[in-house]
């Protein structure tokens, strides 16, 4: 894997929603950093002119971030912008000049997969993809075939530690924090495995719609918007084998074997919900069956976990805007003092978002003469979240070459073997009230004694 720093950073789609909301965001802090010393070009079909590209770029800082006066100046004075059709040879033939000297530019393809195509071929054929790396955003593909084909497009252009596979979930603080609290801790890894794991949760909820995202999302729904890779990449990093060290190869090489493991999900341990008024969100179809929520039961088929349930449950228009993991512990044996069986008592939780905290649940009796507790939280860790951006730390570590937090090829197909067997009508849509948790039948996904944990709208300090 090259290292070198790239020279230039282009991105296609540069007038669009993903630049608009995250990209300029992320080129700010860049260039307040001094990590952004280069061309920065943005392409894009909709024929502005570089005046009306650098509003836009001030206006999605307005929007999204802040203007830092000084900082967007330099990086207006970097911007350059290409209008062209993603078809046309001469779109390229403009890029290659706007390069200039570059010869190892970073292009991010912030655009609909079915351009990739086009787009990689038009970088080829004018020599802009010589020396250059590429990032590709999420979802990348619809399932395990459309998977393969875009990086057989991708692979026929770009060498796989060129392939820069964006999902935002691992450039988050909290996110990497759950790799290191497992393996810098010693009194984890005793716990950590089907001996004494009850079972564990995930649960990414919002509280929100779409938010003006219906087209895109009635193309997607919830399992190929956040299950197929945020929540997956969560899981990865919770059960995977300790690394053989804390490289990028080694760290992702887990990541791929513990996937593999996960059984591929079988439609009746599948819930999908639709939150009602979904219909009427523009762009959504009348009669859509897409998903707005799923709940799923899993099963990592192997040695440390084989018999633990794992259960993920993601939507839109839930009750609160919380991402967390809980992985419940099973009582003590034998069970001297009375517990109640209500996977309150002994516990971890990550809580990732909107607040970062790891807790852990124990027990601790109440004074008096009956041998009776209550519930204890333990909180290690919790602070309000990191100041850099996901989109910014993953740019920044682009740029660099650094393919850590990015995800493989394999992975990816790895994830879409998991879910390929749910998507589309494979189990029906069932619909549920906004603010609600869903379809009640998603507790018929439990295991005899387990409940859901529904997240708290901020985590309770003792
Ligand atoms: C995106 C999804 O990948 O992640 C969105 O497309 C979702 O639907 C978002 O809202 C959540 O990200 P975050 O960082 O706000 O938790």
């Amino acid at each position: 894997m090259t290292t070198a720093r790239s020279d230039a950073f282009v991105f296609f789609g540069a007038t669009g929603d993903l630049a608009y909301r995250q990209i300029f965001p992320a080129l700010q802090a860049l260039t307040r950093q001094g990590h952004l010393e280069l061309p920065v070009i943005g392409v894009a079909r909709s024929g502005w002119s570089l005046d009306q590209f650098r509003e836009r770029a001030r206006d999605s800082l307005a929007q999204h971030g802040t203007v830092d006066a000084a900082t967007f100046d330099r990086l207006a004075a970097r911007l350059r912008y290409i209008s062209g059709d993603y078809h046309d040879g001469s779109t390229y033939e403009q890029l290659r000049r706007a390069l200039g000297s570059a010869s190892r530019p970073l292009h991010y393809l912030a655009i609909p997969p079915g351009m990739f195509e086009p787009v990689t071929r038009g970088l080829a054929a004018s020599s802009c993809a010589a020396g250059a790396r590429v990032i590709v955003e999420k979802p990348f593909g619809r399932d395990l075939a459309s998977a393969q084909g875009l990086d057989r497009t991708l692979l026929a252009r770009f060498a796989e530690d060129a392939i820069f596979r964006i999902d935002h979930y691992l450039g988050k603080e909290a996110v990497e924090n759950l790799l290191y609290f497992r393996f810098a801790n010693t009194f984890l890894e005793p716990v950590w495995h089907r001996g004494h794991v009850a079972n564990v949760q995930f649960t990414m909820a919002e509280a929100f719609g779409v938010q003006g995202r219906g087209a895109f999302y009635d193309e997607v729904g919830t399992i190929r918007d956040v299950v197929q890779n945020h929540l997956l990449q969560m899981l990865a990093l919770l059960t995977m084998e300790p690394p053989l060290d804390g490289g990028p190869d080694a760290i992702r090489d887990e990541k791929l074997r513990v996937l593999r493991a996960v059984r591929p999900v079988a439609p009746a341990e599948a819930v999908r919900g639709q939150f009602r008024g979904y219909r009427e969100v523009a762009g959504v179809r009348a009669d859509s069956q897409v998903e707005t929520f799923a709940a799923l039961r899993l099963h990592v088929d192997n040695a440390r976990w084989r018999g633990v349930p794992f259960y993920i449950r993601a939507g839109k228009c839930l009750p609160v805007t919380c991402t967390e993991v809980t992985v419940e512990l099973k009582p003590p044996s034998p069970a001297i003092f009375d517990i109640p069986g209500d996977g309150q008592s002994n516990y971890f939780r990550f809580r990732l978002s909107p607040d970062v905290a790891i807790t852990i649940g124990a027990r601790t009796k109440v004074p008096g003469e009956p041998m009776g507790g209550t519930a204890t939280a333990l909180v290690a860790r919790c602070h309000a979240g990191s100041e850099m951006t996901p989109y910014e730390r993953l740019l920044g570590d682009a740029l660099r070459g650094d393919a850590a937090l990015f995800t493989r090829g394999d992975t990816i197909e790895a994830a879409w073997r998991v879910v390929d067997p749910i998507l589309n009508d494979a189990v029906p849509v069932t619909p549920y009230e906004p603010a609600t948790w869903g379809p009640p039948s998603a507790s018929h996904l439990l295991a005899a004694g387990n409940r859901w944990h529904d997240p708290a709208p901020q985590e309770v300090l003792p």
